[in-house]
Order: C-alpha cells, then structure tokens, then sequence
C-alpha cells in the first residue's frame, strides 16, 4: 500500500497538531451549548473520530451520506440519507464532517437538507479543503488543513474504496490512478 504513495503531503505529527488546533477552537465555540457532530460517510470516519476525542464537551453523534441518483435525470444531484431521526435534527446546533471540501456539492446538499428539517445551526468543517476545486459558493467554517489541486489519499480518503487506513496523507502515484482508469469497463 506504501507504495502506490508518491508523496507524503501530511505526516501523522502534523495531523495530529493540526486537529489539536481545531479542538481548542471548537471547544472554546460550544462550550455551553448541546453539540452533535454529524459525520459524512465513509471518509469522516478516522477523522471524526480523532476529533471527538479532543472535545472535552458533552455532545452526541450522527451520520449521513450521499448518493448520485443513478436514473441520470437529475444529474449532479445527490440523494440524502440521515442517520438522525427528524426529531433528533429539529433546533439542534449540527458540526456536519466531512473529509475534503472539493467541489462543495456534498456538504451544501447536506447542509439545506438539515436546515430544511429544521436545524437551529449547521457549521461545517473539514478534514482538507481544496478551495481550487469548488464549484458552489460554500467556504467551511472550521478546516484543519488547505491542500493543493491533486487527488489525495489516507486518513479516511480513498481511491476506489481503498487507503482509507493510510495513517498521513499522500498522493497517490500517476502509474497508479492509470491503471486504475485502465481497467475500468
Ligand atoms: P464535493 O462534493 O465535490 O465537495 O466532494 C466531496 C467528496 O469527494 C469527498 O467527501 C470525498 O469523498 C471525495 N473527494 C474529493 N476530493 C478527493 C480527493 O482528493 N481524494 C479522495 N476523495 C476525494
Ligand atoms: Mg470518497
């Protein structure tokens, strides 16, 4: 698995600094408030996980994911599913989580839904950002890192479902997406 990594672009000491930082600040924000921590799957998982762990304030958890509809009538456009059940989203403050921030369709699909189901607040924050990508207006209001335009994976992101376990996060060797986009039908 090592070795379809071109480049480590974050090793695990500065993710480990980086979500320190992003604690600190999300513990200061909330204290005092009832907090879920709405996890995006799969890719918030390690990340979601860590971070939770840092927040020494009472909150609950939940999770949500995303599908393209498959007829193709509405193209670009992501089915919701909800792990909270209405009453749960209802006058909550929601952290929804999520991996990268690429284009932004994901977490601002999400973020209407939840404030349509009658969310008090939805903020959202990221593992990465990925500024250059974004195709919607969305910023994020909590990130632990910025990265550049290349495809990235480890710590929760994948590459065909594979190297979500990488501990630091790299990019993945050309040779390797190649192959990948070559063998598909
Ligand atoms: P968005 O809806 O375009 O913002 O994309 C969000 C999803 O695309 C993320 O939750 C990731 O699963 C995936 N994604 C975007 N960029 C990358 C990347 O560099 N590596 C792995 N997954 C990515
Ligand atoms: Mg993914």
């Amino acid at each position: 698995m090592h070795d379809d990594i071109e480049r480590v672009l974050l090793t695990e000491e500065q993710i480990r600094a980086g979500i320190d930082r992003l604690a600190l600040r999300l513990t200061e924000d909330y204290r005092g408030r009832e907090l879920i921590a709405l996890g995006v799957l799969k890719g918030s998982c390690i990340f979601l996980s860590d971070l939770v762990r840092r927040l020494p304030i009472p909150l609950a958890m939940a999770f949500a994911c995303t599908e393209s509809y498959r007829d193709g009538t509405r193209p670009g456009d992501l089915e919701v599913r909800l792990f909270p059940r209405d009453e749960e989203i209802r006058s909550a403050n929601l952290l929804l989580i999520d991996d990268i921030l690429d284009s932004g369709r994901t977490l601002q699909r999400l973020r209407d839904e939840l404030l349509a189901r009658g969310a008090a607040e939805v903020k959202t924050c990221v593992f990465l950002d990925k500024p250059a990508r974004r195709a919607v207006a969305i910023e994020p209001d909590y990130r632990c890192f910025e990265v550049e335009d290349r495809f990235v994976v480890g710590y929760g992101l994948d590459h065909a479902g594979r190297y979500r376990n990488l501990p630091y996060v790299g990019a993945l060797r050309a040779a390797v997406l190649e192959a990948d986009a070559a063998s598909r039908p």
